[in-house]
């Protein structure tokens, strides 16, 4: 597979992309780049910064100020840092989880991170996952994903990944906030989720991560 090559991989919260975007990526000697990352990194600075949720100029000039950066680490995982301080393990805070798509909404927010993740890939041999990657980031990238999955699958995924984290979640409430995301990033005006034109569209209900990486290797190497 040729190296400047890009991936779009899109879809709800909980589909299972991260997992599978990271392991395709590793496959294909390609680098991972998470974009929901970027946005949940604005969205911990603006409430570090005890910005109110609805000062959308405040959250918009979070976004220009501050200084986003993505390095591997050791054992494969990207690791996110702001102005050098590793957020990594905060952007995963449920606080974070409720607000992100109230400050993904923002169109500011959006141009700015739109660009980082235009220059992120312009060397090719990425897969960027996110919610509008082949629809709005990379329109021209040579391969685009769509993954689902039923709503009761990702809120029980979401929710052992939590719980893994440290985190006391109950499952109630983790769909309930799954349906409130799928609903605020689906009918944003700017760049809401949904599949390309020429995404191949992939239910992940039922299958593991290794069978859907199994099945977009042989879509991304079959042409
Ligand atoms: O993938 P995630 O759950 O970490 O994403 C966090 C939020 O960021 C999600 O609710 C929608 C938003 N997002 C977005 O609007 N556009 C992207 N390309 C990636 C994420």
């Amino acid at each position: 597979m040729n190296s400047s090559v890009c991936i779009a991989i899109d879809g709800p919260a909980g589909a299972g992309k991260s997992t599978v975007a990271k392991m395709l990526a590793s496959k294909l000697g390609y680098v991972y780049i998470d974009t929901g990352a970027m946005y949940r990194a604005v969205t911990y600075q603006a409430l570090t910064d005890k910005i109110n949720m609805d000062d959308t100029v405040a959250i918009t000039q979070v976004a220009e100020a501050i200084d986003l950066s993505l390095k591997v680490d050791a054992g494969g995982n990207t690791r996110i840092f702001i102005n050098d301080k590793d957020v990594t393990q905060e952007i995963r805070r449920p606080e974070v989880s409720k607000n992100v798509s109230l400050v993904s909404r923002i169109p500011g927010v959006r141009i700015i991170l739109t660009r980082l993740q235009r220059e992120l890939a312009a060397q090719g041999g990425v897969v960027m996952e996110g919610r509008d990657i082949g629809t709005q980031v990379l329109p021209d990238a040579e391969k685009k994903f769509f993954l689902t999955a039923s709503v009761e699958e990702r809120a029980r995924r979401r929710c052992l990944e939590l719980q893994q984290n440290g985190y006391p979640v109950e499952y109630d409430q983790v769909i309930r906030d799954i349906i409130l995301r799928d609903e605020i990033d689906s009918n944003r005006a700017l760049a809401p989720l949904k599949p390309a034109p020429d995404a191949v569209i992939v239910d992940c209900s039922g299958l593991t991560a290794k069978q859907v990486v199994n099945m977009l290797l042989s879509m991304v190497s079959g042409g």
